[in-house]
């Protein structure tokens, strides 16, 4: 034991850094695809490149201008058409929406590229029973009112996933960060909570972006810190782990 007031990854045992290392491993694989995933669900929603506060506001609070069929065409569903197709859609869309245009123009492009997981058939419900049905008229209207953003059931049933979630990774990481040098102590302290105010600050920021817009900064500025914290601990971690001697004499005002 030393008297730094922590216990350095140089006195662990071999084994202890072996569950850490692949820990931090698949933590950082996972938050990878956690990137991936919210780019690709979030991005370009305002048919700019890359993911913006604006995208953010689209995703949360809706626009005025769009129906949450455009909005899922331009965003999340932007993948699964090309796009004529996606254009058509939205031309019917934007013409208002009629029933006859819908079963000459709109129905075949979607057989082929959208019942198959939003069909009002067993197959498509049993395999998607949350998606919103688009066959059929009466059902697909339901997507063509003005876009009001995620609905709150949504936001209560991701928040309560993110709490969760987050709070074990960040505490399992925090809790093999702890064991790094970082001079001055405060920054490690500093480095250690900023992603737990990120998360909360993020989640009622959804809620709160839904009334006033600008809080989509919040959501955006939160994904960054929380990411930047992610990252310093991973890499400090990892490096003072195998590659670092701790300068005893330095610390404390030495021996
Ligand atoms: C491979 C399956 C699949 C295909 C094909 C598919 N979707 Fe989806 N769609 C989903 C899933 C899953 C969700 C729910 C996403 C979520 O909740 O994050 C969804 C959600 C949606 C939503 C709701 C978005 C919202 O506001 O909540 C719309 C609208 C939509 N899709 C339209 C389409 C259209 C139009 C097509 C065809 C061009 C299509 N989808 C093709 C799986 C699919």
């Amino acid at each position: 034991m030393t008297n730094q007031g922590f216990l350095p990854f140089q006195d662990l045992t071999g084994c202890h850094k072996a569950l850490y290392t692949m820990t931090l491993l698949i933590l950082g694989v996972a938050y990878l695809f956690a990137m991936i995933q919210t780019f690709s669900v979030h991005a370009s929603r305002d048919g700019n490149v890359g993911l913006s506060p604006n995208d953010l506001v689209l995703a949360y609070s809706g626009s005025t201008d769009a129906t949450r069929l455009e909005a899922a065409i331009k965003g999340p569903m932007s993948g699964m058409l090309h796009k004529e197709d996606a254009e058509e859609i939205v031309l019917w869309i934007q013409g208002g929406a009629e029933e006859g245009r819908y079963q000459d123009k709109v129905v075949p492009i979607m057989e082929d590229h959208c019942f198959n997981c939003h069909g009002d058939n067993e197959a498509s419900r049993a395999a998607y029973p949350h998606n919103p049905i688009l066959q059929g008229y009466s059902n697909v209207m339901k997507m063509v009112e003005i876009d009001t953003g995620a609905d709150i059931l949504t936001l209560v049933r991701v928040s309560h996933i993110h709490l969760f979630g987050m709070t074990f990774i960040f505490f399992i990481v925090g809790g093999i960060f702890l064991h790094a040098n970082v001079q001055p102590a405060c920054m490690k302290c500093i480095i250690l909570i900023t992603p737990f105010i990120a998360i909360m600050l993020d989640i009622f920021s959804w809620y709160l972006t839904k009334l006033y817009p600008p809080f989509a900064w919040i959501i955006y500025l939160s994904g960054v810190f929380m990411a930047l914290s992610f990252t310093a601990q991973w890499v400090l971690s990892m490096y003072q782990m195998w590659f670092y001697r701790l300068p005893r004499d330095n610390i404390g005002g030495g021996e």
